[in-house]
């Protein structure tokens, strides 16, 4: 199967739709699949006309995992050596705004995929977990982290002891999506998420999630001299003296991504 298989990419104006296509396996997440779905974020992230991102799996699954088959024999050296899981982090470093639209299964590695996300939309269906615990393991592409800074230790130590998982009700109420929606319309709720956001200038986006992800990833400090970086800086764009006429001429802006 060819990368592109793996994932499949739509784009409706500035939104981007990816969605991982494992349907057999759960999507569940091979090298290749990483290898694929990177493939086609870099795309994206070359492309101007596109803004914002959704990735999303199926109805039955978003990803039900790193795949286990993939790695049951393997040794500490050869997971080392392949990389396994720190190509993941190509997808946690991805510039532009990034909204899982998550159904059904989201279990440990599908779960560390959409918290590497910068938003998520749930369907009623979903359940999120990290089951590693039940196969000997614990999280390895974030879970233990991302997990705890979203919902907090206590509730991501027990999960991660336990095994459990939690409904879309849950998560929503733990803070770990944003919204929930009938099956049906999840995606197109995400897509629309993702449209209002490509609507902004894209710059002060992709330096906006910049600043907001170092909130979880820097010290106070750092982060707000990164926030104060990134503000200066976009006064270099024309987008700011677009934005900042258009308010003083009570007009919408027209940006341009410049
Ligand atoms: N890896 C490999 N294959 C997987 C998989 C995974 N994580 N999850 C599901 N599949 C495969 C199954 O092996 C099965 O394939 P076959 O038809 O060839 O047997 C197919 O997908 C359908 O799965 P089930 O028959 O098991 O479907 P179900 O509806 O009975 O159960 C499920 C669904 C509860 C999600 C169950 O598949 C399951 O528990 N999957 C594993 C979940 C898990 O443990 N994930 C963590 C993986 S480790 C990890 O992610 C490490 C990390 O942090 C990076």
């Amino acid at each position: 199967m060819s990368d592109e298989q793996l994932v499949l990419m739509a784009t409706d104006g500035h939104v981007a739709t990816l969605t991982l296509n494992r349907p057999r396996a759960l999507n569940a997440i091979s090298p290749e699949l990483i290898d694929a779905l990177i493939v086609v974020l870099e795309r994206c992230e070359a492309d101007d006309q596109i803004r914002a991102v959704v990735l999303t799996g199926s109805a039955r699954a978003f990803a039900a995992g790193a795949d286990i088959k993939a790695m049951a024999a393997a040794s500490p050296m050869q997971m080392l050596t392949s990389r396994s899981i720190e190509r993941w982090a190509r997808i946690a470093a991805f510039r532009k705004p990034l909204i899982a639209a998550v159904s059904g299964y989201a279990l440990g590695g599908g779960c560390e995929l959409a918290m590497m996300c910068d938003m998520i939309v749930a369907s009623e269906t979903a359940q999120f977990g990290q089951p590693e615990i039940n196969l000997g393991v614990i999280p390895g592409a974030g879970g233990t982290q991302r997990l705890t800074r979203a919902i907090g230790p206590y509730r991501a130590m027990e999960l991660v002891l336990t095994g459990a998982t939690i409904s879309a009700q849950e998560a929503l109420q733990y803070g770990l999506v944003n919204r929930v929606a009938p099956v049906e319309g999840f995606l197109a709720e995400a897509q629309r998420l993702a449209a209002q956001v490509a609507e902004k200038a894209p710059l002060a986006a992709q330096l906006a999630k910049e600043a907001v992800r170092a909130a979880a990833e820097t010290t106070l400090r750092e982060g707000l001299a990164i926030e104060l970086r990134n503000f200066y800086l976009l006064f270099d764009t024309e987008d700011q003296k677009e934005g900042m006429r258009a308010f003083i001429e009570k007009r919408p802006p027209t940006f341009s991504g410049r």
